[in-house]
């Protein structure tokens, strides 16, 4: 969801699990035997719910790609569900996710499970003992989705995307949530974010430009390795940076292998690079208000706007997930849009986020949310930071 929202694209998640928490909110293993009537009425109750929500949401609030979290583990409640959604113009892909690696199986329940509201307050032991009872109760009906599902529109990943099974995948969406998921991996990673040292344009105030880093900026460079020594260990890491000067020396000390990457240059500002706030509001007053009355989409003139900026960004999020750990030195648009997709802020704020220089920011991607850590080098460094409605910075 995070993802199609960050490309704009309209996307919920309908989780039938808190549907079932409407009336009952801690269930043992047992509500899940499918010989239990009670709890197969509830179930059904619960999926109907979500179900019948995530048509509304398609016809009052203009989606486009809605997430049926559920099981859905048998060929009749998926005909189930594929009947119910072509009756009203939706059509639907399948993602099955099938593992029998236990190792595996038991780390994602102990990552995972032990924090879901079902288990709450519970000893995480008793709580993996009891999913693994409940995986029991699912495998006693499991049909895995195949071929005879005659028409339908799936992707398999099996043991994690090791292995991927797609069927008919029929247009442009279809492919890239199937590309995006071949590319997703649970191992545990970080991503590192720093904006260059302060730069000779930033300490006149100036966007834009290619200009070297500043003696304050020269200090955090050379106060890099140890920032990121202590938050990443020995960790092998893999540094990008953008084409300019002022990333690659801010990157100069730092021992990784370093991959430079045009997709991660500043935003083009067009006819006001090198210009500060101020002359821009004097020379372009209108473009100035247009850009403080929606600033993610306003382009600047013969330059890029917030959203083009993550269009271009698509391919490094796509490398960023594939891979373990990186670490990206970038610029203020770049990191804001960055770090917009790992902690899902909407775009009428991502643009208006304070990123200040001299940081480091850590994000560890975990299964329902990303853990942020910021690492301040305490060099001063002069603030880029302007609110919306004023040309000056806020020192
Ligand atoms: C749940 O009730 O937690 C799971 C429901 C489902 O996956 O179908």
């Amino acid at each position: 969801m995070r993802y199609l929202r960050w490309l704009s694209i309209e996307a919920k998640i309908f989780n039938v699990g808190s549907y079932r928490r409407a009336n009952t909110p801690k269930p043992t293993a047992d509500f899940f035997d499918t010989t239990n009537p009670e709890g197969e009425r509830l179930r059904r109750a619960a999926a109907e719910a979500a179900v019948d929500d995530m048509i509304k949401w398609f016809a009052a609030d203009g989606g486009v790609i809605a997430i049926l979290d559920a099981t859905n583990s048998t060929k009749a409640r998926r005909r189930w569900i594929r009947d119910r959604c072509s009756a009203e113009g939706i059509e639907t892909l399948f993602v099955e996710s099938k593992c029998d690696d236990q190792k595996l199986i038991k780390s994602n329940i102990t990552e995972v499970k032990t924090t879901s509201p079902d288990y709450v307050g519970q000893d995480p032991e008793v709580a993996v003992q009891d999913f693994l009872n409940r995986i029991r109760n699912y495998e006693k009906v499991y049909q895995t989705i195949d071929s005879d599902e005659e028409g339908y529109t799936y992707i398999q990943l099996i043991d994690v995307g090791k292995h991927c099974i797609i069927n008919q995948i029929r247009d442009y969406l279809e492919s890239r949530v199937v590309y995006y998921l071949m590319n997703l991996h649970i191992k545990p990673r970080s991503i590192w974010l720093s904006r260059h040292g302060e730069s000779e344009y930033n300490l006149v105030g100036k966007i834009g430009g290619d200009s070297n880093i500043s003696p304050r900026g020269e200090a955090y460079a050379r106060a890099l390795p140890g920032l990121v020594k202590k938050s990443a260990g020995d960790r092998k890491l893999t540094l990008w940076t953008s084409t300019y000067r002022r990333t690659s020396q801010t990157a100069h000390y730092l021992d990784y292998e370093k991959l430079e990457w045009k997709a991660l240059d500043e935003i083009d500002s067009g006819i006001c690079d090198g210009l500060t706030y101020q002359e821009i509001e004097e020379q372009f007053p209108e473009d100035f208000k247009a850009r403080d009355e929606d600033k993610y989409n306003y382009r600047y003139r013969g330059g890029e706007s917030y959203r083009d900026v993550v269009i271009r960004l698509e391919p490094i999020i796509m490398e960023i997930e594939r891979s373990e750990n990186i670490m990206i030195i970038a610029h203020q648009a770049v990191v804001r849009c960055i770090y917009a997709y790992f902690m899902n802020v909407p775009q009428d704020q991502s643009p208006w986020m304070e990123v200040p220089l001299h940081t480091l920011i850590k994000l560890t991607p975990k299964a329902y949310s990303t853990y942020e850590e910021r690492f301040p080098a305490n060099i001063p460094a002069v603030s880029t930071f302007r609110e919306r409605g004023s040309s000056a910075r806020l020192n």
